[in-house]
């Protein structure tokens, strides 16, 4: 079952994990005087608090945790290539156009630090040097004023990758409202792979007698044209994603 916080038609691609995100590029960056005394608990983990366990947590949804040393140090090659290359923190805003206050890229000196700790052997360091853990709110992330759910489950295989699925959700809004913020919270993190919302106008010939809650392949005729869509709400796409 997905939540959303606000919408007019749920358009959900559910695939399996691990089909995604493989890295093309090696590091551009250079490592600089940061190194000798760089460590786990010292350096790194106070950037993956702060940057990254959002995310890299248990139930939340990337696909490995960075909460511990035990956790982040079989991934030191992929951490140095994935921040390296500015993959992750996942960020898409093209540069130079505007200055974002959520902003979520590393800062360079926090690269640096991280390609260091990997180049040194990603050494743990002194345990009393490690800040307490971080806190993190489970559930929404914004303050939903509506939530509006899918009429009915999505049963995904254990296994292997599915094509879009595409289901009408109807919320009779009685007037036109702005949407400020949107969420969208996946009942089963660990399996959809990424989503998106769509608005439908009530005329539209898009989904025009499907019914609601029922999962429709993309490809299905009954689909009918897609340009009866007007506009993308928000996307659950938590990763680089495909
Ligand atoms: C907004 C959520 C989010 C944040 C924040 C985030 N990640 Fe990720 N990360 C993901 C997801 C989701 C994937 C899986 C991507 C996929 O499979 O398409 C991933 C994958 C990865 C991978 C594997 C990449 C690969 O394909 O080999 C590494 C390494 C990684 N993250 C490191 C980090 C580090 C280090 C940080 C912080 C500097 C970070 N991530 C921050 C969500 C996040």
């Amino acid at each position: 079952m997905g939540r959303i916080a606000l919408v007019g038609l749920f358009v959900a691609g559910a695939t399996a994990w691990w089909h995604g995100a493989q890295i093309a590029a090696q590091s551009p960056v250079a490592t600089t005087a940061i190194g000798a005394s760089v460590t786990f608990t010292k350096d790194v983990l106070p950037i993956l608090q702060k940057n990254c366990q959002s995310c890299h947590r248990p139930g939340e949804v990337a696909p490995f945790s960075l909460l511990s040393y035990q956790d982040a140090r079989p991934y030191g090659r992929a951490i140095k290539n994935a921040v390296s290359i500015g993959q992750m923190p996942p960020w898409f805003a093209d540069e130079g156009f505007a200055k974002y206050s959520n902003d979520k890229r590393l800062s360079k000196r926090d690269v640096e630090t991280l390609v260091a700790w990997v180049d040194k052997g990603a050494p743990e360091g002194d345990p009393k040097d490690a800040p307490p853990p971080a806190h993190f709110e489970d559930g929404w992330q914004i303050k939903p004023d509506m939530i509006i759910e899918m009429p009915k489950p999505f049963h995904l295989p254990a296994s292997g990758t599915i094509n879009y699925q595409n289901m009408v959700v109807k919320v009779n809004f009685p007037e036109d409202r702005w949407v400020i913020a949107a969420e969208m919270r996946p009942g089963n993190r660990k399996g959809v792979h990424h989503g998106r919302v769509n608005l439908r106008p009530p005329d539209s010939d898009y989904m025009k007698d499907a019914e609601p809650g029922l999962a429709y392949e993309n490809g299905d005729k009954r689909l009918g044209r897609s340009s009866g869509v007007i506009d993308l709400l928000g996307k659950f796409n938590p990763g680089l994603g495909e």
